[in-house]
Order: C-alpha cells, then structure tokens, then sequence
C-alpha cells in the first residue's frame, strides 16, 4: 500500500462532484473508531489555510468522538465505483450500536498526521485538524430552511478541519 501525495485543488471538482451523492467523514478517540456519510461540506480557503468544513447534527456518534479527538478524514471514492449500498448503510446505522468498518467489509488504513482512518476503498484522502467549531444559531437560520431540515430541533455543528495530508491510496492493504 502506499499513499501518494494529491493536490487539493486538482480534485476539489471530483470532491464537490461527489459529495452531494455522498461521501465518508471518518472519525476516531479513545480506542473507538466511526464513519458516516455526508453529504454536506464546504471545500475552500479560510485564514490562508486549506479547510473542509463539515456539518455533524448534535444526535451523531461522530459529534461525541469529534469532541473527543478534534480530527477527522474525509473519504472519496473512485469515480467508476458502486458505493451506493455503503454510503446508505454508514449514512443510517450509528456506530454507537455498529461496528460500520467490519459489517461493510472496510479497510481501515490508519492515518498519517492523525489518529483517524483512512479507507482502503476511498482513496481519495483528506486529513484534517479542526481549528474552528461552531453551534449553528437556529435564530441566524431562516424559517424555511428550518422548517426543512430541522423539524426537530437536532441542529449541526459546523467543524472546520485544515487539511493537513491529502492522498491517494493505491496497491495492496
Ligand atoms: C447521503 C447522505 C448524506 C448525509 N449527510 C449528513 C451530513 O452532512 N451531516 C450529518 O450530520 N448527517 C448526515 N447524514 C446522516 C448520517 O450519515 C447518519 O445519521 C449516520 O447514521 C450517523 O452515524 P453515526 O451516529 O455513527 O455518527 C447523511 C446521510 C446520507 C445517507
């Protein structure tokens, strides 16, 4: 296995592409280890660093283990793949109650600069550290966005990572 080295910026267009379809927010602290699919995050530049910035709704198990480890990975998968039945699963099931890496048959390649893994079937590979966090204030939301996405009050935090190591995962794991 060996990791090659991306720029960003070469594939922010398949990143973007990719991410309302849905991709892999992976997260990791004190011997515990989740990922989830998102379908939100912001791509882009802020206090002159690279950053993706994600959305975690309070009721995640990733928001206790972000809290915990303020790191995460963002996890791309090839353009030709059929992921559809992975994101659906780690996009439903918690990892509160389910080991998501084992029941999908996933293969974690641990991280380089952080504690969280990498995904073997991924490969396209954001390493983050969150620099910033931030509650989202439901009276800064307008009615109809909350009236939409927040019938029950379960709000996002925003956590922005700078991007610390990109790559791409390639070879045997
Ligand atoms: C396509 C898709 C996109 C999603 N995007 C997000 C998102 O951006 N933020 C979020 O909090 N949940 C999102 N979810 C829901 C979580 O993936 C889901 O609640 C997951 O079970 C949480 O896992 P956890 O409890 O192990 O963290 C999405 C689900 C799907 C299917």
């Amino acid at each position: 296995m060996r990791r090659i080295p991306i720029n960003i910026y070469e594939y922010a267009g398949q990143i973007l592409e990719q991410l309302p379809k849905g991709i892999l927010l992976s997260s990791a602290a004190n011997g515990k280890m989740d990922t989830m699919t998102i379908g939100w995050g912001t791509l882009g530049t802020d206090w002159s660093l690279p950053v993706f910035t994600v959305f975690v709704r309070e009721s995640r198990y990733t928001k206790v283990l972000l809290d915990q480890n303020p790191e995460f990975t963002i996890n791309v998968p090839p353009k030709e793949s059929d992921v559809r039945r992975i994101l659906g699963f780690c996009g439903t099931k918690s990892g509160r109650t389910v080991d998501k890496f084992k029941e999908m048959n996933l293969t974690v390649v641990p991280g380089e600069k952080v504690a969280s893994p990498a995904i073997a079937e991924f490969p396209i590979t954001l390493e983050c550290k969150i620099i910033y966090e931030q509650d989202q204030d439901p009276a800064a939301i307008p009615d109809e966005i909350k009236r939409r996405c927040y019938p029950t009050g379960d709000y996002h935090t925003a956590y922005t990572g700078q991007i610390v190591n990109a790559y791409l995962l390639v070879g045997d794991f």
